[in-house]
């Protein structure tokens, strides 16, 4: 699948723009605030319905305006499809594929698969658990609707759950919508916590060879899942903690609390491995945004294996983030998908001799052709 062409009416600081993207490599460059990032956020919400940054659809119209447009047209086995999208805002969006309305957001997701790569993802590491979380989280729904609707409807179950707790005090009768919640929590939260431990043990296998090259052979690395639960205790333990729940009025247990830890070790001059250490706590600061940097390239095979087919790689501004080696490393991954990378200068394209099959200045909300 590739990304023909994006059509923006009252988007961020765009009034109207068109754009026609190679299936190649397509640069934006322009100077800081002029509107790079608001179009890879754009392409971002056709394939996954959300914003990258997580704003709200009010935020992203146009200042001033209650409305705002996105239209992609997507091309796969040379058949085209058009996705339009209508941002409201004091409603729901529409969406529309092919100009039949979808109802559920879901409908769309999956059909353009993306992997979005912003400086702030080669902190994925060093961050907190809810940052760990939400990358696994983008990545699976995308893949897998079941996770997806199961995701959605767990956060949802955790929010109604704490306000019942909250309110328990005032509302004693409420304390039958527990065992409701606990059930359907239970349900919920199980598909997510066997779907997580699948994830991470497919993703072993894919991100250990990348990160081996990343390094020079000179670290091992392996992702574990961290479960707060697993999902044979997860019914018995949100039984056992629901007074500490009452008292805590939050929901203490479940995938929501969930981390992933990093383990690298060295490798010795005769081969072996060192002991692991656990890089989210111990490891330098270049350790982290190499083995970040292996997390979004295995994301690229993650999504050719499960789909059998490129996803479009939406570099923002990483490029000028990262050393030689691995800017290097990086453009060769490339190769024949689809790519749109935003940055402020071209000199990482010149000093690399990298190919540019389109190139776009950006300037203060509009967009002009350089090739
Ligand atoms: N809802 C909105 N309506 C109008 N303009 C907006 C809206 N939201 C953000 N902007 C403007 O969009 C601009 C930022 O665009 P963007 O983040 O795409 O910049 P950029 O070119 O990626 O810059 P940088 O190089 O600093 O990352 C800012 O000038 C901001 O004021
Ligand atoms: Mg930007």
């Amino acid at each position: 699948m590739i990304i023909k062409s994006l059509e923006l009416a009252d988007f961020r600081n765009y009034e109207t723009l068109k754009i026609d993207f190679s299936s190649g490599t397509n640069i934006l460059y322009g100077d800081n605030a002029q509107g790079k990032t608001n179009i890879l956020e754009a392409i971002f919400l056709s394939a996954t319905t959300k914003s990258h940054k997580g704003s709200k659809d009010k935020e992203i119209i146009r200042f001033g305006k209650d409305e705002g447009h996105v239209r992609t047209i997507l091309e796969k086995d040379n058949a085209e499809y058009r996705v339009d999208m209508h941002l409201r805002k004091n409603k729901s969006k529409g969406i529309a594929i092919d100009g039949q309305k979808i109802k559920k957001a879901s409908d769309l997701i999956g059909r353009l698969n993306v992997v979005f790569f912003s400086p702030e993802d080669l902190s994925i590491i060093k961050n907190g658990p809810s940052e760990r979380r939400r990358f696994m989280d983008m990545e699976l729904c995308q893949l897998d609707q079941i996770y997806l609707n199961s995701l959605s409807k767990y956060n949802k179950l955790v929010i109604e759950r704490n306000k019942v707790l909250k309110d328990l005090y005032e509302h004693p009768e409420n304390s039958v919508l527990l065992d409701v919640q606990d059930k359907q929590l239970y349900e919920y939260g199980s598909i997510i916590i066997k779907t997580r431990e699948k994830f991470i043990k497919d993703l072993n296998e894919i991100i250990r060879p990348i990160h081996e090259k990343l390094t020079g052979s000179k670290e091992y690395l392996s992702i574990y899942y961290e479960p707060n639960v697993t999902a044979d205790d997860f019914e018995k333990k949100l039984r056992s903690v629901r007074q500490k729940d009452i008292y805590a009025k939050q929901t203490t247990v479940g995938p929501h609390k969930d981390d992933f830890s990093f383990i690298v070790q060295k490798k010795k001059d005769d081969e072996s491995l060192a002991e692991g250490i656990d890089i989210r706590k111990f490891g330098s600061q270049g350790q982290q945004r190499t083995a970040s940097l292996s997390l979004k390239l295995s994301e690229i095979e993650i999504v050719k294996k499960a789909k059998k087919e490129n996803p479009v790689l939406l570099l923002d501004d990483v490029l000028s983030e990262l050393d030689s080696n691995r800017q290097n490393y990086l453009l060769n991954t490339i190769g024949d998908i689809q790519t749109i990378i935003t940055c402020t200068g071209l000199d990482e394209f010149v000093n690399n001799r990298f190919a540019i099959d389109k190139l776009f200045k950006v300037t203060d909300g509009t967009v002009s052709s350089e090739n």
